[in-house]
C-alpha cells in the first residue's frame, strides 16, 4: 500500500509553502490581474465554481434563467448555476469526447437562456458549431479543465463570452485553490471586477490555514500516504457526504498565496504537459484494447491530456479493470458516479441524456499524470492489457 500510485498528481512541497506563505507579508494588490499566456489577463478569484458563480452574475440574466451544462461535468457547476439564481438544463454529451453534443445541444438551444461548455479532461468542444448554434446568447467556457489545450491553435477559454479556469489540487496547477476568469468584453469586464471587489478579502490567519491545509492534503494524495491513508480518508468522506453537501462553494477573493502558486508552477505547464501527452500515446501505442474505447485527438486541436479517460462497455468490465490495477497498486477513479441520480433529484434532470449516462457508468481514469515513471506506466499497461485479455469475452 505505500507504493499505491495515485491517479492525480498532487504537488505543494516545503518550499511552496515559504513561497505562499512569504508573499502575505506584502500589501495585496487589489486590482491584480493574472496573465495566463496566450490566453490574456484575468481577473483572479477564489475558485473555479467561484469563477462560474461571477460569471454567470455578470451576464445579468433574468432570475431563473435556463443554463445548458453538459450532464457529463462536476456536479459543482450544477451547484454553481443554482447559486447565481439559475436553473441547469442538461445536454448530452458526444461519445467521442466527453464534450456537448451537437445534436442535442441543437434540439435543447432554444430554450436556453446562456450555455456552460465544459471542456471535459482536457479534450475540447466544438465550440464553432456551439457558438453558431447559441447565436448570440452567452457562452461561458469552463475550462477548468483544458488549461492549454488548443482549438485550431487558440487556447481554450477564449472563444466564449468568458472563459473559466481553476487551478484547485488535482487540476494542473495543483495551487490550493485558485481560478480565474477571462473575459474581452470590457464593460462585461467591469461587472466581473465590480463582483469580486465585492467578496470577502481572506485575512491572514484564513491564507496561513488554507497553505497548511493544502500541504497537508497534498501529502495525504501523494506516496506513501495515499495508499496507507489518503485513500481511506476519501473514501469515508464520499460515502457520509451527501451529493448536494460534496464540494461546497465557499465565496471571497482568491488567496494571494494561490495566486503566488498559480504564477509559479504556470511557467512549467507546458513541461506538464508535454509529459502527460507523451504519456498518452504510450497508451495509445501500448495498449491493446479496441480503439474506441480511447478519446483520440482529431485533427486541428491539441487535448492537454488532464485526465485519461477509459469507455468500457459494460460496468462490470469498468469495475473490474479498476479492481485488478487497484490491486496491483495503481489507482484509478470512475468520476461522478452520484450525477445520475444527484441531478435527477436535486437539479430536475429529465433523464434525456443517454450517451452521458451510459458515459457516467462506464468510464474509468488511468494515472497518466506528469510525475509517473516509465515503469509506472508500462507496468499499468502491462495489467490493463492482461485483464482486458481476460474480460474481453464475456458477454455483455
Ligand atoms: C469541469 C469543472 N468545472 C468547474 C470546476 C470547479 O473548479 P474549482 O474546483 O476550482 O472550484 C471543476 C472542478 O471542481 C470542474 O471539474
Amino acid at each position: 500500500m505505500l507504493s499505491l500510485i495515485p491517479t492525480e498528481a498532487w504537488e505543494y512541497n516545503l518550499v511552496d509553502v515559504i513561497t505562499a506563505t512569504s508573499i502575505l507579508l506584502k500589501k495585496r494588490d487589489e486590482n491584480k490581474l493574472l496573465q495566463i499566456n496566450g490566453v490574456g489577463k484575468c481577473y483572479p478569484v477564489r475558485s473555479g465554481r467561484v469563477g462560474i458563480l461571477i460569471a454567470l452574475k455578470a451576464l445579468s440574466l433574468r432570475p431563473f434563467s435556463k443554463i445548458g451544462v453538459p450532464l457529463y461535468c462536476c456536479p459543482v457547476v450544477f451547484k454553481a448555476i443554482k447559486m447565481a439564481g439559475h436553473m441547469p438544463v442538461f445536454v448530452d454529451v458526444d461519445k467521442d469526447n466527453y464534450c456537448l453534443s451537437i445534436d442535442d445541444l441543437s434540439s435543447k438551444a432554444s430554450a436556453l437562456d446562456a450555455l456552460i461548455a465544459v471542456h471535459m479532461f482536457g479534450q475540447t468542444c466544438n465550440i464553432y458549431d456551439i457558438l453558431q448554434i447559441m447565436r448570440g446568447k452567452p457562452v461561458i467556457e469552463d475550462a477548468a479543465q483544458s488549461l492549454g489545450s488548443l482549438i485550431n491553435g487558440k487556447l481554450t477559454g477564449t472563444f466564449g463570452q468568458l472563459g473559466v479556469f481553476s487551478f484547485r489540487s488535482g487540476k494542473y496547477l495543483t495551487s490550493g485553490e485558485g481560478g480565474a476568469i477571462f473575459c474581452q468584453d470590457e464593460s462585461l469586464g467591469q461587472k466581473i471586477s465590480t463582483l469580486i471587489k465585492e467578496m470577502e478579502i481572506p485575512d491572514i490567519k484564513s491564507e496561513l490555514a488554507h497553505v497548511f491545509e493544502t500541504y497537508l492534503r497534498t501529502k495525504l494524495r501523494s506516496k506513501p500516504l495515499w495508499g496507507l491513508l489518503g485513500t481511506k480518508i476519501w473514501k469515508i468522506y464520499n460515502r457520509k457526504i451527501s451529493f448536494i453537501d460534496k464540494s461546497p462553494i465557499f465565496s471571497g477573493q482568491a488567496y494571494t498565496s494561490d495566486l503566488k502558486i498559480t504564477e509559479k508552477r504556470m511557467t512549467r505547464l507546458n513541461q506538464m504537459i508535454n509529459k502527460q501527452r507523451e504519456n498518452a500515446d504510450f497508451y495509445l501505442n501500448n495498449l491493446t484494447i479496441p480503439k474506441d474505447m480511447f478519446c483520440l485527438e482529431p485533427p486541428n486541436r491539441y487535448y492537454n491530456r488532464f485526465m485519461f479517460p477509459i469507455k468500457f462497455n459494460s460496468e462490470e468490465r469498468c469495475q473490474y479493470i479498476s479492481d485488478l490495477l487497484q490491486e496491483n497498486n495503481i489507482s484509478t477513479s470512475r468520476p461522478y458516479l452520484d450525477v445520475i441520480e444527484g441531478s435527477y433529484m436535486h437539479y430536475n434532470y429529465q433523464r434525456n441524456c443517454p450517451v452521458a449516462e451510459r458515459l457516467l457508468k462506464t468510464t474509468l481514469i488511468i494515472p497518466v499524470h506528469y510525475r509517473l515513471h516509465q515503469s509506472e506506466l508500462a507496468k499499468i499497461a502491462d495489467i490493463l492489457n492482461a485483464g482486458w485479455k481476460s474480460i474481453s469475452n464475456w458477454g455483455n
